[in-house]
């Protein structure tokens, strides 16, 4: 199969997540073209068997880059099989709220762009402060601090249950093939 996955990220936990899935679907044979959304001019969803694409959440939004590149080729989009990776801090937790908040922001994403994903996998982010500005810096410890008082809000942490993105994309990529 021949694969896209093109990702927009902030601090680069979807980048990670972008390259651990290439890496992936290439070892277990498939061609995968992986880029950021941001270059993605001029890629068309139609000439791939699936498309991933990978995003992370800030101040409840993704990337624009990702809405520039769903809303512009949401037709294409819709007609070939699609994995939607959303990466985020809510959901590494279990408050209810969080996981509405989720939801929420994407219905308003898919009724913004017009592409529905075939599949949406709400993946857990990263914590790093390293890579925050020092207004950031001071909300996101206060945040960290709430959610995770075992967290050490000086070093950056990562949420993201590979074994779990792994078995959601083997299916996937299984149901590409069926
Ligand atoms: C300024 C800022 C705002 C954020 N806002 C949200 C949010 O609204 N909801 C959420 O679940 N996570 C939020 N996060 C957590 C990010 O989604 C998480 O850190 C993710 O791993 C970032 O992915 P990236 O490294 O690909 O940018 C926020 C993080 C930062 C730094």
């Amino acid at each position: 199969m021949k694969l896209l996955v093109a990702y927009a990220t902030t601090e680069g936990q979807a980048r990670k997540t972008a390259r651990h899935l290439t890496e992936r679907a290439h070892g277990a044979g498939h061609t995968v073209e992986m880029l950021a959304l941001a270059d993605a001019d001029g890629v068309n969803p139609s000439g791939f068997d699936g498309v991933v694409l990978a995003a992370s959440i800030h101040a409840s939004q993704y990337q624009s880059a990702l809405g520039d590149f769903a809303a512009r080729e949401a037709e294409a989009l819709n007609r070939v099989p699609t994995l939607f990776v959303s990466v985020s801090l809510a959901a590494a937790g279990h408050s209810a709220e969080e996981w509405r908040s989720l939801d929420r922001i994407l219905a308003d994403f898919t009724k913004a762009t017009g592409w529905t994903p075939g599949q949406v996998e709400q993946v857990a982010g990263a914590y790093r402060p390293g890579q925050y500005d020092i207004i950031r810096r001071f909300i996101m410890r206060q945040i960290i601090s709430d959610r995770d008082p075992d967290a050490d809000p000086g070093q950056d942490k990562e949420y993201t249950d590979w074994d779990a993105l792994d078995t959601a994309f083997d299916a996937w990529l299984a149901s590409l093939s069926g």
